[in-house]
């Protein structure tokens, strides 16, 4: 189906009694250049961007438009972004982005109900009222309630495991207790039935103790008949490392009647990065796509950031960088073009 216009849009939403946003619609790319989304679509999986609300509205909207048919706001969903004060929400970054996906056909992954950080203060500081179980599943009832019906993947719970693959010692696994995870997606789905739900980590990828931890907590929760649809990879991966075992291991998990996703990909280089390096990225990127590709029940691929020059990886690991498929003057680096060939299946 090829995109509505803005106008189309307003008068379909109109029509439909639905509330009419003020997101705009970019048309699809001009140029014959196939984008990262249709090349995504050609092999029937997601081309997705984490993104950040001004993002959207400032920084990339035409690049988050016209190369990504799905979204992860970056922090917008975060708890100390949404309920700042104990019961007192702030849904204004969120609803732009859900909004801005819509007005541009694209899927929403919701980021994220339960994660150790990026918590509020209140919760951090044990200033709540109430049973931490009781806050948590309110909260969930509320964001995920809110969205219901437009989301298409949540994550649930974010990061639960230590490196060893045992459960990370949070606040949620202190106060509640390791029923605390089965908890989260029974809230979820009565929440939001629609979203496929997910359990979302790091240093996941490949196989190793971390992947076994996530592999023995998946298949717990769906022995005890826990709503878990989808087990996502965040691969925030350092250049040249991309798992060899990364296929076998996703589609272990694909075995156990779950989808899977890579849900915050970048690869990184320790600065400055020479062109040996910058090459080995362009062929980590398409890895990463293949390994998609080659497992059925994998859904997608979203690549954490637009830019190198506006990426969570310098301020976070000094010293590293140039993580991106977009240099700092947001042109396309070697990498966007074979990751999107890849995702097309025809590299
Ligand atoms: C990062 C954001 O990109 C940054 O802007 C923020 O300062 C910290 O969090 N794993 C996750 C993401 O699940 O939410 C994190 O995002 C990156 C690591």
């Amino acid at each position: 189906m090829p995109a509505l216009t803005r106008p189309a849009k307003l008068a379909a939403a109109a029509a439909a009694g639905l509330l009419i946003s003020s997101a705009i619609a970019y048309g699809t790319a001009s140029g014959q250049e196939q984008t990262l989304r249709e090349a995504a679509a050609q092999s029937d999986r997601f081309a997705g961007l984490g993104a950040t609300a001004t993002g959207l509205s400032e920084t990339y909207p035409e690049i988050a438009a016209t190369e990504f048919s799905s979204i992860t706001p970056g922090n917008e969903m975060k708890w100390e972004s949404v309920e700042p004060t104990q019961g007192q929400f702030n849904w204004g970054p969120a609803d732009e982005m859900v909004e801005f996906a819509e007005a541009n056909d694209q899927q929403v992954h919701g980021h994220t109900l339960v994660w150790h950080s990026q918590l509020p203060d209140w919760i951090e500081n044990g200033q709540y009222e109430g049973e931490l179980a009781d806050v948590m599943t309110e909260h969930i009832a509320t964001e995920a309630g809110r969205y219901a019906g437009r989301i298409d993947r949540w994550d649930v719970v974010n990061e639960p495991l230590n490196e060893d693959g045992t459960l990370r010692d949070s606040v949620f696994l202190q106060e509640i207790g390791e029923s605390y995870i089965a908890d989260a997606f029974r809230a979820a789905d009565a929440a939001d039935p629609d979203a496929k739900l997910y359990v979302n980590d790091y240093n996941t990828d490949g196989l190793g103790a971390k992947s076994d931890g996530m592999y023995e907590l998946v298949s717990s929760l769906l022995e005890q008949g826990v709503p878990i649809d989808g087990v996502g990879f965040q691969s925030h991966l350092i250049v040249g490392q991309v798992p060899d075992s990364m296929q076998e291991n996703l589609q272990r998990f694909v075995d156990l009647g779950l989808e899977v996703a890579v849900t915050e990909l970048d690869v990184r280089i320790e600065m400055p990065a020479d062109e040996a390096e910058l090459a080995q990225q362009t062929e980590d990127y398409a890895s990463v796509a293949n390994v998609c590709l080659a497992v059925d029940g994998c859904t997608g691929v979203t690549v954490w950031g637009v830019s190198d020059g506006d990426s969570w990886i310098p301020p976070t690991f000094p010293g590293w960088g140039a993580p991106l498929l977009w240099d700092e003057n947001y042109e396309k680096k070697d990498a966007y073009f074979s990751f999107r060939d890849a995702l097309a299946g025809t590299a």
